[in-house]
């Protein structure tokens, strides 16, 4: 079934609050949340999404304990390695969004591999967002500007969008938000102009292809005008 909903964006929340209500230490949720992302993305092509972006960890995270942080560091090395070669047999390829440069050298490692290896892949685009920001985004985008002495008379949306890490993408149609938070914290700020956005109660580690078809259910009675009338 195809929902109309080229790019779905996912706010991966409620990991740490999963594991809390079962007394289990924060990164047993991180953990569950991978095999939730194991799912969702194993869903996402015969629901007609042919681009799927995925909130992993934002600017802010750093803020987190250090041992936090580091966990969630191995869980992407985990996740690349282990899915690195049935992704690219369901033909993914393999985007990240970010700043990469400030990640352990060991996730830079599997990132460049997992990007190289799927880069020819004509199925599912999977965009993780790692040490992603949207003003961190558009900064860098500014300097990228500025650095090719762009004439700023012939800057126009289009043009800048292509400096941005979504360069080449559509923008989201749907963002989907887990564990009942209402905001986007900081998540494809430029890209979500005119994006339907749907909360969903559940915690993260508990979507599975049902929540997500719920989702791009809501997606479909919702009446998009982009500013005009209908
Ligand atoms: C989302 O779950 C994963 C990341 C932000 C890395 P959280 O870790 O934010 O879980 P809650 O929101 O504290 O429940
Ligand atoms: C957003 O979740 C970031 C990711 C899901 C990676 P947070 O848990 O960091 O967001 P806040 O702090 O609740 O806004
Ligand atoms: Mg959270």
């Amino acid at each position: 079934m195809n929902y109309g909903a080229r790019h779905v964006a996912i706010i991966m929340d409620g990991n740490g609050r999963w594991a809390a209500a079962r007394g289990e230490p924060r990164v047993v949720g991180h953990r569950a949340g991978l095999e939730a992302l194991r799912r969702i993305v194993r869903a996402a092509p015969s629901l007609g999404i042919e681009y799927l972006s995925v909130y992993a960890f934002s600017t802010e995270n750093w803020k987190r304990p250090a041992e936090e942080v580091d966990a969630l560091m191995d869980l992407l090395v985990e996740y690349l390695r282990s899915e690195v070669d049935e992704l690219d047999q369901e033909h993914v390829r393999m985007l990240f969004l970010g700043d990469s440069s400030a990640l352990p050298e060991r996730c830079q490692r599997e990132m460049e591999i997992a990007a190289a290896r799927t880069a020819d892949n004509d199925g599912l685009k999977l965009a993780i967002a790692m040490n992603y920001g949207g003003r961190d985004e558009i900064v860098r985008a500014v300097r990228r500007v500025l650095e090719a002495g762009l004439d700023p008379e012939a800057l126009d949306e289009d043009q800048f969008g292509g400096h941005l890490d979504t360069a080449g993408m559509p923008d989201p149609d749907l963002v989907i938000r887990a564990s009942g938070e209402m905001r986007l914290s900081n998540f494809l700020l430029w890209q979500t102009a005119y994006a339907e956005i749907y909360v969903a109660p559940q915690y993260w580690p508990d979507f599975d292809h049902d929540v997500l078809q719920e989702a791009l259910e809501a997606f479909l009675r919702r009446e998009r005008r982009y500013g005009g009338l209908s």
